[in-house]
């Protein structure tokens, strides 16, 4: 079972089993909120190793159901609520899914588990944001302590906990991944670089918060599906793998390199999309920098990004130049009351 599969990082992880493992049978869970979209999973929605469950990770009942009907035998946890900003208008949405879900998710694997646990995994995919904000120096390792300062990342570190208390306590085989910031195709337009792709193909400002001098390390959507694949069958019972990209940027550089790539592609004077940068409020609590050490992955299953920041960028932006009925979908009905909320 894979949830969250109808969302960014999880369509892009159906896609890749659903291609690599025909004898697989792959069964997405997902309740379809705002992030969910089906329209990204077209292209394998008629897979014959594939089946989509339209239910919500917050009802027991329904999550117990499911584990009774098909037997997983393996869990790839990524459904969540995951936008920073929303956690900070309304963090009980949060609370409830990642913590609240997760737990139900664990109750429904050890109780069809219990006893005969070989050959089994719980996967849960978690973030780097757990490890708190770093200065101009240093890297988060899996020794890292967890700081979390958002209500999301608190949310994911709850949910971190409980899965390794699990491990602990009733012998739930798991492993956790803490991943960086990803970007690529399907990326819903709340984030920072699907939001001003969008608003610069539309002319609109881009807000940039604060000084704009916040740090990610960005790495290509499909490299983070490949290192599910990999730990999914070949990380080690009971560990803890940081995925990141080795690709560090300042906010600001990134959206002026953004503007430029746009530039050219709407055939715009050089410079011309700059003048949309507007520097607004901050966001509370804002995270300075991250950065992320993904030696122990390389190390011992050997991954590495396959896709440069250029490459990926490059194929990012194609791709939301070529899909305006995907975006015109989305970012229509709720998301303009989102908007004009979040950027008043
Ligand atoms: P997303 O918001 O794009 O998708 C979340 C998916 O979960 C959606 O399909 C949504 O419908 C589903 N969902 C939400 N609540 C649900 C519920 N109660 N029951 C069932 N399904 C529900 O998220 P994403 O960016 O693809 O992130 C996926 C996972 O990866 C999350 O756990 C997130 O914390 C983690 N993560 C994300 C990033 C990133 O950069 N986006 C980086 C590291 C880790
Ligand atoms: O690090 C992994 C995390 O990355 C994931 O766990 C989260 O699910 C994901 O949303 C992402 O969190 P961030 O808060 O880093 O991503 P976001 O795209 O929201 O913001 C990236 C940076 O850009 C951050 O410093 C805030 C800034 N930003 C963002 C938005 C939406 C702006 O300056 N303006 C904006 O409008």
């Amino acid at each position: 079972m894979i949830t969250g599969g109808a969302g960014f990082i999880g369509s892009h992880v159906v896609r890749l089993f659903v291609q690599t493992y025909p004898d697989y049978r792959i069964v997405n869970l997902d309740a379809l909120t705002y992030a969910g979209n089906l329209e990204n999973l077209k292209d394998i929605e008629h897979s014959p190793n594939y089946i989509f469950e339209h239910a919500d990770i917050n009802n027991a009942a329904q999550v117990n159901a499911l584990f009774d009907k098909y037997k997983f035998d393996g869990v790839i946890h990524l459904a969540a609520e995951s936008h920073v900003d929303r956690s900070i208008s309304d963090p009980n949405a949060f609370i409830q899914t990642n913590v609240m879900g997760t737990a139900n998710l664990l109750n429904a694997a050890r109780a069809l588990w219990k006893g005969n646990e070989d050959g089994k995994r719980f996967y849960h995919v978690s973030t780097d944001e757990v490890y708190g904000s770093l200065v101009e120096t240093g890297y988060f390792m899996q020794t890292t302590p967890y700081d979390p300062q958002s209500p999301y990342s608190a949310s994911k570190a709850a949910s971190d906990h409980l899965v390794r208390a699990y491990g602990n306590t009733y012998h739930m085989p798991f492993v956790i991944t803490n991943c960086s910031n990803n970007y690529g195709p399907n990326h819903f337009p709340e984030k920072l670089i699907p939001l001003f792709i969008n608003n610069i193909k539309t002319n609109k400002p881009l807000p940039v918060y604060g000084d704009g001098k916040y740090t990610r390390d960005w790495l290509y959507v499909v490299d983070h599906a490949r290192a599910i694949d990999l730990v999914f069958h070949r990380g080690r019972n009971g560990e803890t793998y940081n995925i990141g990209g080795f690709n560090e940027w300042q906010n600001i550089e990134l959206v002026k390199l953004l503007c430029k790539e746009m530039d050219k592609r709407l055939g715009r004077e050089p410079g011309e999309s700059e003048k949309l940068i507007n520097y607004i409020k901050d966001r509370p609590g804002h995270d300075r920098r991250y950065a992320i050490d993904a030696t122990k992955l390389n190390k011992e299953l050997g991954w590495y990004p396959s896709v440069t920041f250029e490459e990926g960028l490059s194929k990012t932006i194609d791709w939301y130049m070529a899909n305006d009925e995907w975006l015109n979908n989305v970012t229509s009905g709720d998301y303009q009351k989102y908007y004009s909320t979040q950027y008043q």
